[in-house]
């Protein structure tokens, strides 16, 4: 059972040290996330599980790590400049701003809400009697187009030379590096490059927790193939994803696939696709496949005169601009799905209830975690020697807790969804038999909560 309410989420998060406000001691800068020391794992652990599964486990896909500062230029070629903007509306009685199209939503549903052009949004606010969330009123300004990018100004003169842009997508990263990775690996069509990095967008109305911040982390593939073998890769890349998610656990009943209507589209997309969650508010966009075409090769091509097109190797008088199918997916989105889908309240009886995080175990924050059962020296000297041990030979993340009774701590480690707990007692030193064999361990499992009692020298076979 995922979390039905997102402040269960949200106070788990806190409490347990997985996300927590940013610059929290000055008051907060609003939705802004710090992830903690747990969440922190998590994320790096979907990180690599994405990595490993489009880039090292693939022959068609490398990976980038370009830069978040580009220059100017690339948004005016992208389009961003002129096109990456939403409806702003202000309320006229109390002056807050909102975005148009979100206020609509509710009332006339997404689709319906995309397709409504700029001056199309007031007038419908006041046909529907939108009330202002802030002050109750209905009485909107007309709509204008608010651009989404952050504006910074690089060196030490500012000044109207200065001013570049904060990157809103990490895809232009691989678009300018094109030919500079196609020519060094020699990677032949179709093939993709991967990277994962921060970007930035001004959004108007951010919230749901980490669902819409300003700044986010995209886990981003640019799928280069042959004109007209798009369609196909499209197909593919749908399926691709959709078991992707599915594989870690994320129910099939809470994702479902969005197509765009065309008047929907983003400035460079002839097709785009969402994969949506239903998030504790109401279903969300949680990845976007989206058919580029080749219009961001052929737009750096105009503005920056590079030859950008690819040149046959088994014909290399065929230079083709390769058309591009892009996978996208929001890295904090499917942390906090990952997050929602974990979270179970289960009934034990006698009003006994334990939360616990069902976390998938390859992506868990902590693996394993080591509980001497007292605090007697010697026997955490032997649990420090198997935390080591532990460590040492599998590279897991492990956790080693001393603190509390050993039924509070099984419970602490079920709320932050440590797979396995190893306990060490009196037995496992040969010096207490009803606990168990010399040299033996007992092994606790997160969901069943059996018990097992094991050799320490079948440990870390019995752990991997
Ligand atoms: N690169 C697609 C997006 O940022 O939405």
């Amino acid at each position: 059972m995922p979390a039905s309410s997102l402040d269960s989420i949200v106070s788990l998060c806190k409490r347990r040290g997985f996300i927590f406000p940013g610059s929290d001691i000055y008051g907060g800068l609003a939705n802004t996330w710090d992830y903690g020391p747990l969440g922190s794992e998590l994320k790096k652990n979907v990180k690599s599980a994405w990595w490993n599964s489009f880039v090292r486990e693939r022959q068609d896909v490398v990976g980038l790590d370009s830069a978040i500062l580009m220059n100017p230029k690339v948004w005016e070629a992208s389009g961003h400049v002129t096109s990456f903007n939403d409806p702003l509306v202000d309320c006229k009685d109390c002056n807050e701003r909102f975005r148009g199209d979100k206020l609509l939503e509710g009332k006339l549903g997404v689709e319906a809400t995309a397709i409504l052009k700029l001056n199309q949004v007031q007038p419908m606010l006041m046909a529907e009697k939108i009330a202002c969330p802030n002050c109750g009123k209905c009485n909107w300004t007309e709509a204008k187009q608010f651009n989404l990018m952050f504006e910074t100004h690089q060196g030490v003169i500012k000044g109207e030379g200065d001013l570049i842009y904060l990157r809103p997508e990490t895809a232009q990263g691989i678009f300018v590096n094109f030919k500079n990775v196609q020519t060094t690996t020699r990677m032949r069509l179709p093939f993709g490059v991967a990277q994962i990095g921060k970007a930035f967008r001004n959004e108007i109305t951010p919230g749901n927790f980490t669902f819409r911040t300003r700044e986010f982390e995209q886990m981003e593939i640019e799928y280069f193939v042959e004109p007209g073998k798009d369609a196909d890769a499209f197909e593919e890349w749908k399926s691709t994803v959709w078991d992707w998610y599915t594989g870690f656990g994320i129910s099939k009943e809470r994702l479902r696939i969005r197509e765009h209507e065309k008047d929907e589209l983003s400035h460079y997309s002839s097709r785009t696709i969402d994969i949506e969650y239903e998030f504790p508010w109401g279903w969300g966009e949680l990845f976007g496949l989206a058919n580029r075409s080749d219009y961001d090769l052929s737009q750096h091509q105009k503005f920056s005169g590079a030859d950008l097109s690819y040149t046959d190797p088994d014909d290399p008088k065929k230079k083709i601009l390769p058309y591009v199918v892009e996978p996208s997916f929001g890295c904090d989105r499917t942390v906090l799905t990952i997050l929602l889908e974990a979270y179970t309240e289960e009934d034990l009886g006698e009003g006994d209830v334990r939360t616990v995080m069902k976390f998938d175990p390859r992506i868990a924050p902590v693996s394993v975690a080591v509980l001497p059962l007292s605090k007697k020296e010697h026997l955490i000297a032997k649990a420090q020697e198997l935390y080591k041990k532990i460590v040492h030979e599998t590279r897991l993340t492990v956790d080693f807790d001393v603190t509390g009774s050993i039924g509070k701590r099984y419970r602490r480690q079920d709320e932050i969804g440590t797979p396995k707990c190893v306990t060490v007692d009196f037995g496992t030193l040969g010096e207490d038999d009803a606990q168990g064999e010399k040299d033996t361990v007992t092994i606790r499992d997160r969901d069943s909560l059996e018990q097992i009692r094991i050799p320490i020298t079948k440990l870390i076979e019995q752990l991997r």
